[in-house]
This record gives structure tokens, sequence and C-alpha cells, in this order.
């Protein structure tokens, strides 16, 4: 026992960034959540899971659960979105995943991560491009949407893993 694992859920390499920065200070493994098997699960009492925030849900989280069912692993969630560090991100991301947040007592994690349309699949960048015609024919923009136009044409960097004491501090108390 007394294992640290820490789970990425990366599409674009935001959150593995910040899953590899915590396990190396951690001194725990990192692996993506594809490759989790019930049998890494076995010896591990502590648990990071880091996903990024598609479409206001965090990815995978309830896929996550059910790998956890009838396991008593000390689990943290970190969110990692577009979206400013801001109590107001975390609380909205919160009351979103509500549900599936529910099995876990620790407290949500959010972290920035890049955004590069450049980089997104076809699927993704089609997404956008119907995102931008809207939001650019919208009359009563609200500052969310304008943040995410801007995104939307300007790449952005803002991976910042230094963040990531706040939540290893805490595991190491
Ligand atoms: C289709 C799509 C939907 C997204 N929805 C959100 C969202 O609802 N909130 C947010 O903060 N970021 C959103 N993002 C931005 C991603 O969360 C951000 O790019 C993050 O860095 C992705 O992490 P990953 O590369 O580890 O998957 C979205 C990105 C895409 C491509």
């Amino acid at each position: 026992m007394n294992k640290t694992l820490v789970i990425h859920h990366s599409k674009y390499g935001s959150s593995k960034a910040y899953g590899e920065a915590i396990a190396k200070t951690l001194n725990a493994t990192a692996q993506s959540f594809k490759s989790l098997k019930n049998k890494d699960l076995k010896n591990a009492d502590t648990l990071i899971y880091v996903a990024g925030v598609y479409i206001s849900s965090i990815r995978g989280l309830k896929k996550l659960n059910k790998k956890l069912t009838n396991t008593n692993i000390n689990t943290y969630i970190v969110g990692v979105g577009l979206g400013p560090k801001t109590t107001e991100t975390l609380e909205k991301l919160k009351a979103h995943n509500e549900k599936a947040l529910a099995p876990h007592t620790n407290p949500l994690y959010y972290f920035c991560g890049d955004f590069d349309v450049k980089t997104f699949s076809f699927l993704h960048r089609v997404m956008m491009k119907m995102l931008k015609k809207m939001l650019k024919n919208k009359a009563d923009i609200t500052e969310d949407e304008k943040y995410l136009l801007n995104a939307i044409e300007n790449p952005v960097k803002q991976i910042d893993t230094s963040l990531t004491s706040e939540l290893t501090n805490h595991i190491k108390e």
C-alpha cells in the first residue's frame, strides 16, 4: 500500500503536463486514463485524476467513478480548462459536475490549460468555426463568450505547472 497514482486524461496535452508535474513532485507514477487497468488500482491508496474540461464536463469522470466502485482510494479530481483561474470558474465547474463529483470528498482543483484551434481534431475545429460564426453575430455577447471568441481567434498558452503546489502541498501535509 501507500502508493500514489496520477492519472491524466488529456486530448491536447494540458492535463498530461499538469499530471506529470504532480507525479514528479509526489514521486508518484503518472499514466494515461486509457492505459489504466483495474490491477493498477489494487495497490494505490491515493489517486489524482487530471482531465480536460469539455463543454463544462470533466472528461471521463463518470467512467473513473465506475472503476473506483468498491475501492477505498483517497481521490483528488483536477479539471483543466480554458477559463480563468477564478472562484467563479471553480464554482461553475463544481455545479455542472455535481453528480459525478458527489463520491469525491476532497476539494476540486482547477488549472488553466492551453487552447489552440490549429492543434484540434477536425471535429473540434468545425465546432469552433461554427461557434465563432455564432458569437460574431450575437448582439448581446457576454464576457465569457468574448473570452472564448478571443481564444478561438488567438491561441492561448497558459499552462503553469507551478500552480500544482496548492494540490501537492495539501497531499504532502
Ligand atoms: C470542444 C471543446 C470544448 C471545450 N469546452 C470547454 C469548457 O466548457 N470550458 C473550459 O474551460 N474549456 C473548454 N475547452 C478547452 C479545454 O478544456 C482546454 O483546451 C484544455 O487545455 C484541454 O485539456 P487537455 O488538452 O488536457 O484535454 C474546450 C475545448 C474544446 C476543444
